[in-house]
């Protein structure tokens, strides 16, 4: 009898890891892997969570979150998005990848069809593999990596007997930095509600917009609407584990039970820190946003200027680039000798999904420094890198 559950068996861990850690040997590499903020988090919020440890907050909260910390949240996504969740609307979770998981598993019965875009973040199709439901993507590329209502209304009728249950969204989008305006997601709320389909809306980067402001689904389509979000980008907090689920009450008192016989609940000192970030850190965002779209502004001219191709980033803090159309390989190979000849560490868009083939991403969430020492080598190894010519 094998010991291993064969789903599990199956699952292989994230590419994006399994690149990072192939590649982190190299000496001098400069990583422009994983998104993760390389910014501190902000003084006022460790400040808190030291003054939490001092005061012996080292016990269980309540399951969904300590209640101060749920109106804090409350406040907070109204206030910034003009989400009207109550505070026991909300569940306070192990980073937006516990919210994800948490949100799949309450809803997903064997056999239910769950669309997602993609090129796609990677954490999506384990938990809809091991729930037993399975994913219809949707390749998003031949439109600008966007979604778009004519494609999901194709996609729904080609999948009408795949008991298509819910989509997965996820704006500003991991690894294409692209994200919607509010008369596309209004227009794309036509066709989810007349599919009466269920949302998981992943809005995570939703303090990482530029150029635009960002509409949160939950304002268009409230009533099948989970939005999972979190500190971990907004208030560089990856590491504290700090994430939210919201969703009307109803769908929350069934995700209760699958947080708590998962996580109970998450860290008390973390929560802490939480309420201080939402309270008195407002703005923190909006700063880190400033000094991000610094950096893709520098990074898409230098792209441009070596002659690649990129898709123009609205969001997040990622740009999704083409492996040249010179080099013979695929974007893992491509990738991996950047990595071992130039010591440029980038994510091979195969680790997003067969649609990321032939592109790569490029992580900003790193110093001016690293980019601009990045990008001169880029710029040297390519006119070192042989050019096919044409016979
Ligand atoms: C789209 C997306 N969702 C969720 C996460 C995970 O967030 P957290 O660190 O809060 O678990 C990430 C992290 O990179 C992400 O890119």
């Amino acid at each position: 009898m094998p010991v291993i559950n064969q789903i599990i068996h199956q699952i292989q861990v994230s590419g994006i890891r399994r690149f990072d850690e192939a590649v982190s040997p190299i000496p001098d590499i400069i990583k422009l892997t994983l998104g993760e903020p390389d910014l501190p988090t902000p003084a006022h919020i460790k400040k808190a969570a030291i003054q939490a440890i001092r005061d012996d907050c080292s016990h269980y909260s309540p399951l969904m979150g300590f209640q101060r910390l749920q109106v804090a949240a409350s406040q907070y996504f109204n206030q910034k998005y003009g989400l009207t969740y109550a505070p026991s609307e909300i569940i306070a979770t192990v980073g937006a990848t516990e919210a994800v998981a948490t949100a799949l598993l309450t809803c997903l019965n064997p056999g239910d069809g769950v669309l997602l875009p993609t090129p796609n973040y990677a954490s999506y199709q384990p938990v809809v593999a091991m729930a037993q439901a399975h994913l219809i993507t949707v390749d998003t590329t031949s439109a600008g990596y966007k979604l778009t209502p004519a494609q999901l209304v194709a996609t729904i009728a080609a999948h009408k007997n795949d008991h298509l249950k819910a989509i997965i969204l996820n704006y500003p989008t991991n690894p294409t930095g692209i994200t919607y305006t509010k008369a596309e997601l209004a227009a794309l709320v036509t066709v989810i509600r007349s599919a009466n389909l269920l949302v998981i809306s992943d809005e995570i980067y939703s303090e990482l917009t530029y150029e635009q402001p960002h509409t949160a689904l939950a304002t268009l389509y409230p009533e099948k609407t989970i939005t999972i979000n979190g500190l971990s980008k907004s208030h560089a907090m990856t590491g504290w584990r700090l994430g939210f689920i919201m969703a009307p009450l109803a769908l929350i008192n069934e995700m209760k039970k699958t947080h708590q016989y998962l996580v109970t609940s998450t860290s008390s000192i973390s929560q802490m820190a939480g309420i201080d970030a939402l309270t008195n850190g407002l703005d923190d965002g909006a700063k880190m946003r400033d000094i991000y779209q610094a950096r893709r502004d520098y990074l898409i001219s230098r792209l441009s200027e070596i002659g690649l191709n990129y898709c123009y980033p609205t969001g997040a803090f990622y740009v999704f680039a083409q492996v040249p159309a010179d080099f013979t390989g695929n974007s893992w190979a491509f990738a991996t000798q950047l990595a071992q000849q130039a010591h440029v560490a980038v994510i091979p868009g195969s680790a997003f999904g067969p649609a990321g083939e032939g592109w790569f991403r490029i992580s900003y969430a790193a110093s001016m420094t690293a980019l601009r020492t990045s990008m001169n080598r880029l710029a040297i190894w390519r006119s070192q890198v042989p050019i096919k010519t044409e016979d």
